[in-house]
Parts: C-alpha cells; sequence; structure tokens
C-alpha cells in the first residue's frame, strides 16, 4: 500500500484525564496534571516531526459547567504550563495561538496566554493552538458576526461571503486545515471542536485514555493516518 505524507495539521481532543485518575484511585486533578505530561511529549515529537500545526483542546465553553475545583485545578494547570513550559517552547521556534474567548478567562490566565502568543509569534516552526474557552459553533457565530458587521459598514457585500472569507474569520486564519483529529478514550464525537476545519479530516479514535498516550500510540495514529485513501470528494485513480 501506498504510504502517504505526515498530516501538516494534527487536531488532538485529550480525553479521559478523570477516568484515569478514577482507575489509579487519585483526584481529577491529578489526572489532568497526569495529561498536561503526555502533552508535553507529543508537542515536542510534533515539532521533532515537522508538523506544521498541532491542535490541543485544553479547555471547552462547556468545562465551565464542571465542579468549581476541577475547573480551578485546570486553571491552575494552564497557567503552570505557560510558565513552565514557556522558554522550551521559544527556544524550539514554537509558534503559540490560542483559539477561543480569552476575554472570557480569568484575569491571570489571560494575561500568560497574551504573552505566550506575542513572545512567540515570530516563530516559524510549529504551530501550537491551544484551545480554551472555545466552542466551534460559538467560533462560527463570531465569523458571521464580524462579517455582517462589515457587510453593515459597507466594506463587503453579501455576494463576497465565501468559504475563503469565512475561514479567514476563524481562529484558525492562516492554518491549513485539520488533516488528523485525534480523540483518545474510545469516545467517538467531536465536541464542538474545529467543526469547519475538520471537514475533511481523517478520525482516529484511541481506546488509550489521554495521560497513557505515549510515543508509540502517537505513531500508530500517524502510521494508521499515511496509509488512508483520501479522496476530498473526488475519485482516486
Ligand atoms: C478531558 O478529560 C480533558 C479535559 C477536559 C482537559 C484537558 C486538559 C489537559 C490535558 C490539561 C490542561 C492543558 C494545558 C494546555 C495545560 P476528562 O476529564 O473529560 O476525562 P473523563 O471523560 O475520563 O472524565
Amino acid at each position: 500500500m501506498t504510504e502517504r505524507a505526515l498530516p501538516r495539521h494534527v487536531a488532538i481532543i485529550m480525553d479521559g484525564n478523570g477516568r484515569w485518575a478514577k482507575q489509579h484511585k487519585l483526584q481529577v486533578a491529578l489526572g489532568h496534571r497526569k495529561g498536561v505530561e503526555a502533552l508535553r511529549s507529543i508537542i515536542r515529537e510534533s515539532s521533532d516531526l515537522g508538523i506544521e500545526a498541532l491542535s490541543l483542546y485544553a479547555f471547552s465553553t462547556e468545562n465551565w459547567k464542571r465542579e468549581k475545583t476541577e475547573v480551578e485545578a485546570l486553571m491552575a494547570l494552564l497557567l503552570e504550563f505557560f510558565s513552565s513550559e514557556i522558554d522550551e517552547l521559544h527556544e524550539n521556534n514554537v509558534c503559540i495561538r490560542i483559539l477561543g474567548d480569552k476575554a472570557g478567562l480569568p484575569p491571570k490566565q489571560r494575561e500568560a496566554v497574551e504573552r505566550a502568543e506575542i513572545r512567540t509569534q515570530a516563530n516559524t516552526g510549529l504551530k501550537l493552538n491551544i484551545a480554551i474557552n472555545y466552542g466551534g459553533r460559538a467560533e462560527l457565530a463570531m465569523a458571521a458576526r464580524e462579517m455582517a458587521e462589515m457587510a453593515l459598514r459597507g466594506e463587503i457585500s453579501p455576494d463576497d461571503i465565501d468559504e475563503e472569507m469565512l475561514s479567514r474569520h476563524l481562529y484558525t486564519r492562516g492554518l491549513p486545515d485539520v488533516d488528523l483529529l485525534i480523540r483518545t478514550s474510545g469516545e467517538m464525537r467531536l465536541s464542538n471542536f474545529l467543526l469547519y476545519q475538520c471537514a475533511y479530516a481523517e478520525f482516529d479514535f484511541p481506546s488509550v485514555l489521554w495521560p497513557d498516550f505515549d510515543l508509540e500510540a502517537y505513531h500508530q495514529a500517524l502510521d494508521a493516518f499515511r496509509r488512508r485513501d483520501r479522496r476530498f470528494g473526488g475519485r482516486n485513480k
């Protein structure tokens, strides 16, 4: 079978931290902490492999509904991640972008993510997108609102609105579409992640829980992707 290229853009729904914690009789916050360790090595590997973009679903607009202690633990981990990892990411030429509504974040977290974006914006290596306070439908509504406002101001006509213009109003502007979407823990849902960008993505649902998703599991997903026959609605010869 022909082996195809690596995906340009990998998106990951890091699911199963809670179940991992339960299995190990630990508090859920420790499952998330272990999840951060897994994500560190996946980021490094993606950068080493020369993958163009990696998008990680860290906190959805729906995650605020979780227990206060869990939300606080996740917010504390985010802060910790951005202070402890930023130097290494910057040295490795990683460019960080936040996907989601930063205005809805607590001030400290907002400040930390904005600082990381500014510091790494000129980097030309891995484009690391971290979705925080992100929802795919909210993102599409935001894009529609922005374009409607432009039309009202007479800057564009409704006829100008096409797929290309819409994609320029998304958080992912300038990035290629998602090629491979991985969701760990065996759940087979998109859960409002990158709805527009995943139109032609290949899906992989390994049963492993996110804290146990190691480099071997990542390579398995990448190898399976390279064997897929992607037709984008057409027909391969
Ligand atoms: C899903 O597991 C995971 C999350 C809601 C959060 C993912 C966040 C991290 C890995 C850490 C924070 C991220 C960064 C960038 C520092 P779950 O709790 O829904 O698992 P369950 O379905 O087994 O309960």
